[in-house]
């Protein structure tokens, strides 16, 4: 049935970010439905340079009835893995184009030595999960999506007073020299977060990564932002949380890494960091409509901070 499919290595000049754009709104509004679609000019700009921490990228289109595959070459310490997401355009599903987009790259997989193939879109109850499923892939890893959504929050949630003896700190772009070796101590405590049986690891935080991974966000025009919550005593960075807006897509933050270190949790610090990282943003920019996260399933203290700030589950 897939005899006429053509698959192709993405050319922008040639086959242009729209028609890539149009496939993967269809997709969303059928598999996501309700989560605010991805701009075209956010696309086209995490296509040109992507986005920190997920290796260099390339895609394939297959043409006939649209689809597309796009895999991430991760690094460190996830060189052995080859992220890769498959859409079909939800009228030309069930035809085998799906399976053929798959074959289509595993040369390119082995090539750059990827012993494992992992997907983190698919969705739960979905053609994603059946598909992948027949195809042979097992789940290692459930994550929960959770969104903010501003006009829906009751602002008082926000009123997380900082415990004695911290003081929260706040910056953008890069961290204050007195606080980066801590910080980058404390951004090692998101290894305690469970990953199931994928293969990801999370990074191994130093200081020079701190200040590479802040380079990569400006080089792709995020603006990074961090509140911190730093021990008094000590002057050491205790508990932290990261919001990234992307620059073409004001309406719209991303909630990542949140981690106490071990010595301060039962607290409330995570709670507290996150707290002042929402009235800090919506402050200065009234125009976010949603802050979109995600946390391991099993992470149920993360699950219960993000709610009590008032974040709804979306479908997964
Ligand atoms: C997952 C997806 C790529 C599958 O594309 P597709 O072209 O429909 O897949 P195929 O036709 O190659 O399906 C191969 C087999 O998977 C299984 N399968 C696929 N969709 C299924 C569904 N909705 N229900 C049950 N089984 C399904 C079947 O066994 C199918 O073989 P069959 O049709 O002979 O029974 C498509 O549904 C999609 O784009 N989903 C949204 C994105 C996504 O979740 N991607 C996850 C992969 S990274």
């Amino acid at each position: 049935m897939t005899t006429d499919l053509v698959i192709e290595r993405f050319d922008p000049a040639a086959a242009g970010f729209a028609r890539c754009h149009d496939l993967l709104v269809a997709s969303q509004l059928a598999d996501r439905p309700g989560e605010p679609p991805l701009p075209l000019a956010e696309l086209a700009g995490r296509w040109t340079r992507p986005l920190p921490g997920m290796g260099t990228a390339a895609r394939w289109l297959g043409f006939r009835g649209d689809a597309l595959v796009e895999v991430h070459f991760l690094e460190a310490e996830n060189s052995g893995i080859g992220l890769t997401h498959i859409v079909v355009h939800p009228a030309a599903r069930r035809a085998g184009i799906g399976g053929a987009m798959l074959r289509a790259v595993l040369p390119a997989l082995r090539e750059r030595g990827r012993r494992v193939i992992e997907g983190w879109q698919v969705v739960a109850g979905t053609a994603g999960e059946r598909w992948a499923a027949a195809m042979g892939f097992r789940p290692v890893r459930t994550i929960v999506r959770q969104a903010l959504v501003t006009a829906e929050t009751d602002r008082s949630r926000w009123d997380v007073p900082v415990g004695a003896g911290y003081r929260l700190l706040r910056w953008m772009g890069a961290a204050p020299d007195a606080v980066l070796d801590s910080y980058a101590a404390l951004r090692g405590a998101i290894h305690d977060a469970p990953l199931g049986q994928s293969d990801y690891r999370w990074p191994e935080w130093t200081s020079a990564r701190v200040r590479a991974t802040e380079a990569e966000a400006r080089a792709q025009g995020l603006e990074q932002r961090i509140v911190a919550a730093v021990h008094e005593r000590t002057g050491e960075a205790a508990a932290f949380t990261e919001v990234c807006v992307h620059p073409r897509r004001p309406d719209w933050a991303y909630q990542r890494d949140t981690a106490v270190a071990a010595a301060h949790r039962g607290r409330g610090l995570g709670r507290c960091v996150k707290a002042h990282m929402a009235r800090w943003l919506l402050g200065e920019r009234p125009a976010i409509a949603w802050i979109s996260t995600t946390t391991g399933a099993e992470n149920a203290h993360m699950i219960r901070v993000n709610r009590e700030s008032a974040s709804r589950r979306c479908r997964r």
